[in-house]
């Protein structure tokens, strides 16, 4: 890959800004003065110096996040803080996409990648990856209720029938669910069908890979995408 092309996907500027950076003597590969904007590098491999500051690269990133309560699962909002405010340097240059939005008033276990087919391994349905989520309600309800098939809303205002969840049950009010899709609201909406409300939602699980309890909310720590993957 050319190096003005690296350095502009990675966000330091425009491959002209990157063009005049070389020229000011800021760019060093592997010890090495660069010359040229048009210099050949394998970031997996070659050191890439700028201002005296390795250069972070990974062709595929995972971010596991504690996501807090109030902040909106998306880009931008005009109203709200985002989960993007939590992603600092050097994770801020990559174009992440969140793997399973939540709702502002969720907690736990947000996923970020720039992996495009990670993504949809994680999100897709039919891919099987079940998410694990910790729900307390408002009043107690019969449980079994959730495992019987119902329509529900989608996001568009659309019917559907969820796939049957599994339930774990702790007391009264509070249970594990865990789910394969992530339709909108689709936790609240269930519990709502099902004569009760949602008070408290988290996630903790997605497939095999649990939320790390040590992580302060709005913490980030990058995964091992071997180990999602298996
Ligand atoms: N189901 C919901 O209702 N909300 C979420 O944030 C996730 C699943």
């Amino acid at each position: 890959m050319r190096i003005d092309k690296l350095l502009s996907n990675l966000k330091y500027g425009s491959r002209k800004d990157v063009e005049r950076m070389i020229k000011q003597k800021r760019v060093f590969v592997n010890g090495i003065l660069c010359t040229s904007g048009k210099e050949k590098v394998d970031p997996r491999v070659d050191e890439i110096m700028l201002d005296q500051e390795i250069i972070f690269y990974e062709e595929s990133i995972l971010l596991m996040m504690n996501k807090p309560a109030g902040y909106v699962s998306a880009n931008h909002d005009d109203l709200h803080p985002t989960v993007f405010d939590f992603v600092k340097e050097p994770y801020n240059r990559f174009d992440l996409n969140i793997a399973g939005r939540l709702d502002i008033d969720t907690e736990g276990l947000l996923l970020l990648t720039n992996d495009g087919q990670l993504l949809h391994e994680i999100i897709h349905p039919k891919k099987n990856v079940y998410k694990e989520y910790y729900v307390e309600v408002s009043k107690s309800f019969d449980f079994a209720c959730l495992l019987k098939p119902m329509e529900i809303l989608d996001g568009n205002g659309a019917p559907y029938r969820p796939m049957r969840p599994i339930i774990k049950k702790i007391d009264e009010r509070c249970f594990y669910l865990k789910i394969k899709e992530g339709k909108f609201h689709q936790i609240k909406r269930m519990v709502e069908h099902c004569g009760s409300e949602v008070v408290y939602l988290k996630r903790t699980k997605v497939g095999h890979l649990s939320l790390d309890e040590k992580m302060k909310p709005g913490e980030l720590m990058e995964v091992d995408i071997e180990q999602i993957k298996s």
